[in-house]
């Protein structure tokens, strides 16, 4: 068993001393420091998580339990050898990662010097962690690159680099590390950093600074190297200290994303949120979108007081001059230069979750405070992270990076995030698991259907309803092939026409003959069918006809997103229950036998999945029972629930 290593003299100390004598004045030194959030980018290989190591030991930011705890470590899993500390066993948090020798999730990390305050996140390198990566850079104003000397720029160089301008960083420290295995080189390091800046260029990052260090002696690190007197620039840690990089947030127009609408009494109304950019004042007049109203800023009221003046970051209420109506996720901004509002949008989206995105499937949209339904309704193209080329894609994967038309069911302000990070970035939610499944970022608001305006017809569904004396719905029959929707749907159809109501019939076979004509039965298609079923079912209940919709309609996203298009009640879930055996058993169209034969690939219940629903309105037990006697149920429901 290798010896610990033993601890080095001057244990560092988190906090000077004056803290003991004058806590006041370190509190207050404290919070009047500037804040640095960055990102680390690289792969164990090139060094990174020693380099983060090294910096929090030279800050003298360890406690002397992390030192016990690195220093056994070190003698049990390090690279480094049983007598030094293995700096990258500090950041690479768990122990399973640290047996598998790499970093998995996002660590952030807080600490700070006598100049600055910092943040940073600590990201795998890998391209199977480009999601962790993502999440990791969409807060950070600055990039630190890692490469190795020896190898120089490599595809994952560039892979980050590319991640790193998606989301908006502006400024990068291209740490050429490992400068003691090339013996000091400065030709090596020259080479490297022209070939950098030339690469960076093309995609926009403008601040590149390129810093020759040795993360394991702590060269350039914190302590300027006596081994490379040719670079004159600053350590890392200085630059990270005195970079310029907040300043342009604070400028720029006023932006308020309102968060709530506070009204203790009625004597006060005022609207609450964190300044997403620029400043107000008393008397500033503004504008609030999407409704594009205007007033002015009467009040700018805090918990320590009223404030002359307000500015990114703080959170306020701000009290209006005119009662205007407001609320949660409207933007306040200033008159000048306002955010604009749109529903349709080209952006671009990394795709977070195992699950794949298809286009058409309703997501929930969030942006600054808003929420909103939304479904990518295009995907432009797919974009290669290693080679930045184009693939064209009709869905997305795991971490795939992706130029897309989204559509959301209403109007929200924005600015382009390359303007605005905050009013311009947004998160893909899960509508039925509420887990985050992608993040985007707004390029432009695409002009078209902001012209299209809904147009209110005096004729409406009851009326044209009228004579037959019904209520329009849709009753959604689901199931597998050869469960008995269309027989069953059939035969309700026969009645109720016998009973003079009007109706209309959807059936997949026949749809796919003509509208759906186009579609397949991959996910994608699936998607697809039933989203434009929902909408024709919609039309159909519209005309005041009871709608009778038989489509396998395998996914309960869709379901519910059909559901959604209807007032409620006039949706019914009605689920033909048949297991698949008897389907199967039953084969009418013979496509069982060729599925299982393989000639019939995405087959639903063989080879593609049925998701069964789980709160329909009927339960049909369709493996037993005559389809008259299922028929009659699905009337007597129609009776109890007034349709009839
Ligand atoms: S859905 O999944 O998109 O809702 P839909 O109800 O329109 O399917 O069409 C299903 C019908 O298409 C089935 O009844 C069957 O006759 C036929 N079909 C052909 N290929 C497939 C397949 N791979 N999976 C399911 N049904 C198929």
């Amino acid at each position: 068993m290798p010896q610990s290593p033993t601890l080095p003299e001057n244990v560092p100390e988190n906090v000077p001393e004056s803290v003991a004598t004058d806590v006041e004045t370190y509190l207050q030194a404290q919070q009047d420091k500037s804040f640095l959030r960055f990102i680390t980018c690289g792969s164990v290989d090139d060094g990174k998580s020693t380099l983060i190591g090294r910096l929090l030991y030279d800050c003298k930011l360890l406690f002397e339990d992390q030192l016990a705890s690195l220093s056994r470590d070190s003698a049990r899993f390090g690279t480094t050898g049983a007598d030094n500390f293995d700096f990258a066993l500090l950041v690479d948090g768990l122990t399973a990662e640290r047996e598998q020798g790499i970093t998995i999730d996002v660590a952030y990390r807080f600490f700070s010097t006598g100049r600055r305050k910092f943040i940073v996140a600590d990201t795998p390198g890998h391209e199977q962690y480009t999601r962790n990566m993502v999440t990791g850079a969409s807060t950070a104003e600055l990039a630190v690159l890692l490469v190795d000397a020896r190898k120089g720029l490599l595809t994952q160089t560039f892979r980050h680099s590319y991640i790193v301008s998606l989301l908006g960083i502006r400024h990068v420290v291209l740490a050429v590390n490992k400068m003691d295995l090339v013996d000091w080189d400065r030709a090596a390091f020259e080479e490297i950093s022209a070939d950098y800046r030339d690469f960076a260029s093309k995609l926009g990052i403008d601040q590149v600074t390129c810093i020759p260090v040795a993360a394991t002696t702590g060269d350039n690190v914190s302590r300027r190297s006596d081994t490379m007197p040719w670079y004159s620039g600053s350590t890392l840690l200085e630059h990270l200290e005195t970079v310029q990089v907040a300043q342009d947030e604070a400028d720029g127009p006023f932006r308020l994303p309102v968060q709530w609408v506070n009204r203790p009494s009625l004597e006060f109304r005022g609207f609450s949120g964190t300044i997403a950019r620029g400043a107000v004042r008393p008397g500033d007049a503004v504008a609030i979108l999407p409704s594009a109203q205007t007033t002015t800023v009467s009040r700018i009221v805090t918990i320590d007081g009223d404030l002359e003046v307000a500015s990114t970051g703080q959170a306020v209420t701000l009290v209006l001059a005119d009662e205007i109506d407001i609320s949660r996720g409207d933007v306040i901004a200033s008159t000048e230069d306002r955010p604009e509002a749109a529903d349709q949008f080209a952006a671009h989206v990394v795709w977070m979750s195992e699950q794949a995105m298809l286009p058409g499937r309703s997501y929930i949209l969030q942006i600054g405070t808003s929420s909103v339904n939304a479904q990518v309704t295009n995907i432009k193209h797919k974009v290669n992270v290693n080679t930045l080329e184009h693939a064209a894609a009709t869905h997305l994967e795991l971490n795939d990076i992706t130029f897309c038309n989204l559509s959301l069911d209403h109007p929200v302000p924005f600015d382009a995030y390359s303007d605005n990070r905050e009013m311009g970035g947004f998160i893909l939610v899960d509508r039925l698991s509420n887990a985050t499944v992608g993040c985007g970022m707004i390029d432009f608001a695409l002009r078209r259907a902001s012209n299209i305006h809904w147009q209110s017809m005096k004729v409406d569904k009851m009326a044209r309803a009228g004579t037959a004396s019904q209520k329009p719905c849709v009753l959604w029959f689901t199931g597998l092939s050869g469960a008995g929707k269309s027989t069953i749907a059939d035969m309700v159809e026969q009645r109720l026409h016998a009973m003079g109501k009007q109706t209309m019939s959807l059936d997949g076979d026949n749809v796919r003959h003509g509208l759906n004509r186009d579609l397949g039965f991959t996910d994608e298609d699936r998607v697809e069918n039933i989203r434009r079923v929902g909408e024709v079912s919609k039309l159909m209940v519209e005309a005041g006809l009871i709608t009778l919709v038989s489509f396998i309609s395998p996914f309960r996203s869709e379901r519910r997103l059909a559901r959604g298009l209807m007032d409620d009640d006039e949706f019914i879930e009605v689920f033909v229950d048949a297991p698949l055996e008897i389907c199967e058993d039953r084969d009418p169209k013979g496509l069982y036998k060729k599925a299982r034969a393989g000639e019939l690939p995405n087959f639903t219940g063989i080879d593609s999945a049925y998701e069964p629903p789980e709160a329909p309105e009927l339960h049909l037990n369709a493996g037993a029972g005559a389809p008259e006697a299922l028929a009659e149920q699905v009337v007597v429901l129609l009776r109890a629930r007034g349709v009839i």
